[in-house]
């Protein structure tokens, strides 16, 4: 008998269609009703799930009885309680790699755009207003050879740093858990505590995974410790970053912008950042290219069929939870 495999997000009808090859397939459906009470009426049938953007922990899965493996198509994994998944032995799969380029890009989207106003001037011009050459009061500041502090160097974090040396020739500040040497040699980066990066970096990109130890990791503190004329980058999660603490700093002009692809509570739908001339705010759109969304949903239902049928998922994040047949 087939297994079967809980749709909660982000999927196709062409994957609905292959995963239908080797497993039952519910996907609730709007037409048909509320979307939370469809999934919660099919998750005691499900084996898999597959999706993204939803919590899911003891509350949500104490009736998914038969539950092996959530296959989520995100790299982050904040979403998903990992003490609940191991005491369960459930697996859980992520999407990593396949994103790096394409998050890395926007990262950089971020910081051409605070320090050029992009989006402020795109409005302005729209607007009608360019009746005369640009003055002052509308120039940005260098990108090129400027610091660029990342704060945290994995995967991401080093194809950040990789287009800031050599695409832009900025000198490359980094904190975390651990040196990279390999990194340093490559691009000369150099390590440095928070407090020091903060201090001597012109961008401040956040690249970190959401944890315990990383929640307002920056708050009205480390937002002190910024240069002035320094713009801060979060690509990685909202809470990262104490969203009032970052509103104050910005309507005060303690920092020079900030470019944001993550909120403290998504979707963003009010918030004093859209009053700001100085924030340039997207819609966590990091790995939202066709290219990259596609790749990540590949990655997943092939780590959601290995699961299910008895293989090692190539993305395992919990491998205690891992039993061989
Ligand atoms: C990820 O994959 O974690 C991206 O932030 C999209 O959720």
């Amino acid at each position: 008998m087939k297994k079967t495999v809980l749709a909660f997000s982000r999927i196709t009808p062409e994957m609905t269609e292959r995963l239908q090859q080797d497993f039952e397939v519910i996907v609730p459906n709007p037409k048909h009703g509320d979307i939370a009470a469809q999934f919660n009426e099919a998750l005691p049938q499900a084996h898999g799930l597959i999706g993204v953007g939803r919590k899911l922990g003891r509350a949500q899965l104490e009736n998914a009885a038969r539950l092996e493996v959530v296959s989520s198509i995100s790299v982050g994994y904040d979403n998903y309680d990992l003490a609940y998944f191991n005491q369960r032995g459930l697996m859980l799969t992520n999407t990593p790699d396949v994103l790096t380029e394409s998050t890395a890009d926007l990262a950089f989207t971020l910081i051409m755009s605070s320090a050029r106003r992009v989006a402020e001037l795109d409005a302005w011009t729209k607007a009608g207003q360019w009746q005369a050459s640009v003055g002052p009061a509308l120039f940005g500041c260098d990108v090129h050879g400027k610091t660029l502090g990342i704060v945290g160097m994995g995967n991401i974090g080093a194809a950040v740093a990789r287009r800031g040396r050599l695409g832009f020739g900025m000198p490359i500040l980094y904190s975390g858990n651990s040196r990279k040497t390999a990194l340093e040699q490559e691009l000369g980066a150099q390590f440095r505590s928070l407090e020091q990066l903060l201090a001597e970096a012109d961008f401040v990109c956040l690249v970190v995974p959401l944890s315990e130890k990383t929640q307002h990791l920056i708050s009205h503190r480390e937002l002190a410790l910024m240069k002035p004329s320094a713009i801060l980058v979060n690509i990685s999660r909202g809470p990262v970053v104490d969203e009032a603490a970052l509103i104050e700093a910005l309507q005060k002009g303690q920092i020079r912008g900030a470019g944001l692809d993550v909120y403290e509570k998504e979707p963003l739908a009010e918030s004093p950042l859209f009053q700001l001339k100085n924030a340039v705010t997207l819609p966590h759109v990091g790995s939202a290219t066709t290219e990259t969304r596609d790749a990540m949903a590949e990655r997943a239902m092939s780590n959601l069929r290995s699961a299910l049928l008895g293989q090692r998922p190539q993305d395992l994040v919990n491998p205690q939870a891992w039993k061989p047949l």
